[in-house]
């Protein structure tokens, strides 16, 4: 390992089970000498899964539900403490949505729902990063990631209310990425990744169906958990210091196709030549 990340210190959200983007990114900025905090909701806690990996990587667990300015307050707190000084980086790995766990169709939305899915899935980047800003506990040049879809840009039938979720979470991005920049050089940028088999994911409605047709559609194929934390290390090193309020795209070149070969055949049965 290269140790890009030697003698940094960062709070990883979002770590269910190991399936989830999180605990691979955790595992990797661990190898790449990074210490670590940990950290998801209570009722995630009480599943347990998350303390395989704490021990694993020698990492503190501390629960936060994230749309609480209370336990955000007490982790930021808890962390600097922890690590006897600033945080370096920070991954908000967090999703969900009532409408798709309950499945209300987009056109037949229940707007508690989509208050409450709304606050978790991106408000709680902002609520994070206010927190921080306020108590100037990021180091200059620190880097913060959140994880984004490209349903944010493009329409996805089965998506619901979290298309939306994800566009204003890249707005987050942008307009904090500002602010902190002006501040203490700290970029904020989000990672568009591809579908990806984990808890969040199989969640949304015909999920096998979007993973198969990206998979064929996109020229390097979809990246991968571990493909998603390697960019996470990247972003958090040095080596990406003026990279700020961007929606990066780690996808195989799925954003960027308007149809391949191989889903074109597929429509070509009858030896269109
Ligand atoms: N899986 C995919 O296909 C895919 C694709 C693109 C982006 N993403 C995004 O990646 C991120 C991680 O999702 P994942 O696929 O690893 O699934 P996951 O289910 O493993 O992770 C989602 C996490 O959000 C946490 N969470 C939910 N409510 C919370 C709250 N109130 N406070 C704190 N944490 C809370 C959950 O406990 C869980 O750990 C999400 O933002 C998701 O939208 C996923």
């Amino acid at each position: 390992m290269n140790q890009l990340l030697a003698g940094k210190k960062g709070i990883i959200f979002g770590a269910l089970n190991s399936e989830s983007i999180a605990w691979k990114v955790a595992e990797l900025c661990h190898a790449q000498g990074a210490q670590i905090v940990l950290t998801n909701a209570p009722i995630a806690m009480r599943m347990g899964e998350i303390n395989h990996l704490a021990d694993a990587i020698q990492a503190p667990v501390i629960s936060a539900d994230a749309t609480s300015l209370e336990d955000l307050n007490n982790l930021l707190d808890q962390s600097v403490e922890h690590f006897g000084g600033k945080i370096d980086f920070i991954l908000h790995s967090i999703g969900m949505s009532v409408n798709v766990r309950k499945n209300r169709p987009y056109t037949d939305l229940n707007y508690d729902f989509l208050h409450k899915g709304w606050d978790v899935s991106a408000v709680s980047f902002h609520k994070l990063l206010q927190t921080a800003y306020q108590k100037d506990c990021i180091s200059e040049w620190g880097s913060v990631l959140a994880l984004s879809y490209m349903a944010a840009q493009r329409s996805f039938p089965d998506y619901n209310d979290m298309a939306e979720n994800k566009a204003y979470l890249e707005s987050i991005a942008r307009s904090f990425g500002y602010h902190y920049g002006i501040k203490r050089n700290v970029r904020i940028n989000t990672i568009s990744q591809s579908p990806t088999l984990t808890t969040a994911g199989s969640g949304v409605k015909g999920f096998m169906g979007f993973l198969a047709f990206a998979e064929k559609m996109s020229p390097l194929g979809n990246a991968t958990a571990e493909d998603c934390a390697n960019y996470c290390i990247a972003m958090f090193s040095d080596l990406t210091k003026r990279v700020t309020m961007q929606n990066l795209y780690n996808d195989g070149g799925f954003s960027m196709m308007g149809v391949s070969q191989e889903v074109l055949d597929r429509y070509m049965e009858g030896g269109d030549e």
